[in-house]
């Protein structure tokens, strides 16, 4: 065993009572298996005796006894039954699994990634992935890890399919996924939507696809590095693609087709009327902030970090100071309405926000020396855009990126988002809506 795996091993044997008993419920799950005749959930000798017993007239098989009686499904129980639940039992004998399997207990899935004699089982659930030795004798398999031993006994349902008859009762059933391993640390939970218009709910291993025109289907899949097997639907075909991470919250798969899709985590959520796509506050002209949103003025990491940026700007002789910073939803609003009294409302809009959609609201948002466009080219917007990326602010407004941030090229405005969000947005060279995949637009 390598150190690694008797760490995790140990680690497994901490949690597997709870993985054993606590996960799951030791009921029996709706399944009726072919030679399952007294119905203990495994095909066993037990079986074999019972419909011995039945064909000589000694045992009277009552309704779903004859239905799982009836192996071959001719409609009668017969010699010909006996020799293939004959075939089930030697059939299965010390017949180990490879490869990656889904147990399902219950709608609860696990994985469980089997090699010569070892099982990694991952849970998504638990965000778990444990290692086991695993050792056969005829239908029997043991588990373990140190300190911890679990048996089942393990019945064929097909070459694709068998079923775990655990100890503590309950019953596993396992559909063959893959011959990759998984990994947990590979494990894609969460909302992304895709280059194709499409957007995967991923919640462990499985998920629900949505393509472009909403229509919706299951998917299964399994990371193995740079490679991805997608299984769509209940179609026993693999989809695979390689995938390359590109940053925290983008990676592009390219299908086997050829076909390139950029995958964007995008989880959208509303806390009190503001919206935080990966966390990220946003205020733009799709969302909105309420009236009363208030941080009190610029937020203080966003203030200290415009200060750090300013003492080093001015030991090169470039002085930078905030001539806008928090602004109220009230004070935007008469900004705004001066604007439209002056250019009207199309022309306003292109370069002030509305009330409630002002990225000044936030606390997070600065003009640097000279909100105008005279601004441009100086060399202090030159050093504003090539440094102010260190000390976490990217330039939000971005020039020839009009139609996507809704506004026009702003040298001046910056948005505090923390240094390694900032990097990861300048690198991307997209604007924070390409970088999120959303949109900036007012709905009327
Ligand atoms: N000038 C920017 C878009 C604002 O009004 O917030
Ligand atoms: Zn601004």
């Amino acid at each position: 065993m390598t150190d690694m795996r008797k760490v995790t091993a140990f680690i497994a044997a901490l949690s597997s009572i709870a993985l054993f008993s606590a996960a799951y419920p030791a009921y029996a799950a709706p399944i009726m298996l072919k030679g399952d005749i007294d119905r203990d959930d495994r095909v066993s000798m037990s079986d074999m005796v019972i419909l011995g017993s039945s064909l000589h007239g000694r045992y009277g098989l009552n309704e779903t006894q004859t239905i799982a009686a009836d192996i071959n499904g001719d409609g009668s129980i017969d010699s010909a039954d006996l020799s293939a639940l004959q075939d089930i039992i030697l059939g299965g004998r010390n017949k180990f699994p490879i490869g990656t399997w889904i147990g399902d207990c219950g709608g609860a899935k696990r994985y469980f990634s089997f090699d010569s004699g070892t099982v990694s089982i991952v849970d998504p659930n638990r965000e778990s992935s444990e290692f086991f030795t695993v050792e056969e004798d005829n239908d029997l398999m043991v588990f373990r890890a140190s300190g911890t031993e679990m048996s089942a006994f393990i019945t064929w349902d097909s070459e694709l399919s068998f079923v775990l008859k655990w100890s503590n009762g309950s019953t596993e059933t396992f559909r063959y996924f893959t011959d990759v391993m998984i990994n947990m640390s590979e494990i894609l939970t969460g909302r992304w939507v895709t280059s194709q218009g499409r957007t995967f709910e991923i919640s462990g291993l499985s998920g629900k696809l949505t393509d472009k025109n909403g229509d919706i289907s299951r998917f299964e899949y399994a990371p193995d590095g740079e490679n991805m097997t997608f299984r769509f639907g209940s179609t026993e075909n693999n989809t695979t693609g390689r995938k390359v991470k590109n940053d925290s919250m983008h990676f592009t798969v390219t299908w086997s087709d050829g076909t390139a899709e950029r995958f964007t985590r995008q989880e959208i959520e509303e806390r009190g009327g503001v919206t935080y796509v990966n966390g990220i506050l946003i205020a733009n002209k799709t969302y909105s902030l309420p009236s009363d949103y208030d941080p009190g003025g610029i937020l203080p990491e966003a203030q200290a970090a415009f200060d750090e940026m300013m003492a080093d700007a001015a030991k090169e002789g470039i002085y930078l100071s905030i001539v806008s910073g928090f602004r109220s939803y009230t004070y935007q609003g008469q900004l705004y309405s001066g604007y439209v009294n002056r250019d009207g409302k199309a022309a306003a809009d292109t370069y002030s926000a509305r009330a409630g959609h002002s990225e000044h609201q936030t606390g997070l948002a600065m003009d640097i020396n000279n909100a105008s466009s005279s601004f441009n080219n100086t060399k202090e917007a030159k050093w504003l855009a090539a440094n102010c990326v260190k000390y976490g602010f990217i330039l939000r407004y971005p020039q020839g990126k009009e139609d996507i941030t809704g506004y026009m090229y702003e040298s001046w405005h910056v948005r505090y988002l923390g240094r390694e969000l900032a990097k990861e947005v300048s690198d991307s060279g997209l604007t924070l809506e390409e970088f999120l995949c959303i949109d900036s637009k007012y709905k009327s």
